[in-house]
């Protein structure tokens, strides 16, 4: 973070902002009682974020800059309600070099969902197939969806099991992706990224946080997200028109085989490689969320050996080697 600029939490009211490069982490239009429209945005950086309004010339400025944008914000800060937020007066889309990646970058422990919807939509603008890009951004712009996927657990328990896992989960599969469609370059990239973000978009409806316990719905129980993601998919794509039906095949498979195996509840097994790919990385992240999980738990123990676990039916050696010898 650039040491001039103060922590987000501890601005104050009345507080000048000055072309402060601020990441857009959702941005709505809204229409106020005196029928004026407003825009209401959720605006930060790695120090927190804080809510911003725009008053003031909406139409001109609405679609000058998007979700995941970084943008110069000129304001003053307003406590309302007990809530600080930046009214805005001048707001414009922040040049390249005029800003540092690293001041935006998501701290690990807290998921910032918002943070990570913006990337997410930044990599749905990277697919090139017109359906696939379509279908993914009417999905997980459709309101409803995006309300429960900022705040929906990946799991129950296990791996990524807290609020905003899911999202964590697919965006760390997105990420893996690139890797993988850079390496084997005769994978279709689009069908992969596909496969990252909606494997277990189902479980939007399969799983519910009640007063902080994450419990599956009767819908999730009696239908599972494989099958209402497939749904996800008739609706979605029959308002897209002149959406390919071998790709609406293709696309059902991926999910319906992405557990790998029957008996861990897919009802085929993967018959492409696209749909290998997104059911062995599925795999290895929600591993690797549960080693690390495990681990930095056990580490606080100040033990060499973690007690015996379960779920991989080992100790582990809990020195950290991560950067030890350099
Ligand atoms: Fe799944
Ligand atoms: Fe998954």
């Amino acid at each position: 973070m650039s040491d001039k600029l103060t922590p987000i939490k501890m601005l104050t009211d009345k507080e000048p902002i000055a072309d402060r490069p601020l990441l857009v982490k959702d941005k709505v239009l809204g229409v106020g009682k005196n029928g004026k429209s407003f825009l209401s945005l959720l605006v930060g950086d790695k120090s927190g974020h804080i809510d911003g309004r725009i008053w003031d010339r909406v139409d001109e400025i609405a679609d000058t800059f998007s979700i995941g944008d970084v943008v110069l914000v000129k304001g003053l800060v307003q406590v309302y309600q007990n809530r600080k937020q930046i009214i805005i007066h001048k707001i414009e889309k922040a040049p390249p070099d005029s800003f540092s990646k690293d001041d935006f970058q998501i701290e690990s422990v807290q998921v910032d969902a918002h943070a990570l919807f913006s990337e997410l939509i930044t990599i749905v603008q990277t697919v090139e197939a017109g359906p696939i890009k379509q279908i993914l951004l009417d999905s997980i712009q459709d309101d409803e969806i995006k309300k429960l996927l900022l705040k929906a657990p990946a799991a129950k328990s296990i791996h990524h099991a807290h609020r905003g896992g899911l999202i964590e989960h697919i965006v760390s599969i997105c990420r893996l992706m690139k890797s993988i469609a850079a390496h084997y370059t005769h994978l279709n990239y689009d069908l992969l990224v596909f496969g990252a973000i909606y494997h277990d978009l189902g479980k939007v409806w399969e799983l519910e946080i009640n007063k902080d316990m994450i419990q599956y719905s009767h819908k999730g129980r009696l239908l599972g997200h494989m099958q209402l993601a497939c749904e996800l998919i008739d609706k979605k794509s029959q308002r897209i028109l002149g959406f390919p039906e071998d790709l609406r095949e293709i696309l059902k498979h991926i999910i319906l085989s992405h557990h790998g195996k029957i008996e861990y509840g897919s009802p085929v097994r993967p018959y492409i490689m696209e749909a290998f790919v997104v059911a062995s990385i599925d795999e290895f992240d929600s591993k690797m969320d549960t080693m690390f999980s495990f681990i930095k738990a056990e580490r606080e123990t100040g033990d060499s050996w973690s007690r015996y676990s379960e779920h991989f039916d080992r100790y582990f050696y809990l020195e950290n080697l991560k950067g030890k010898w350099t």
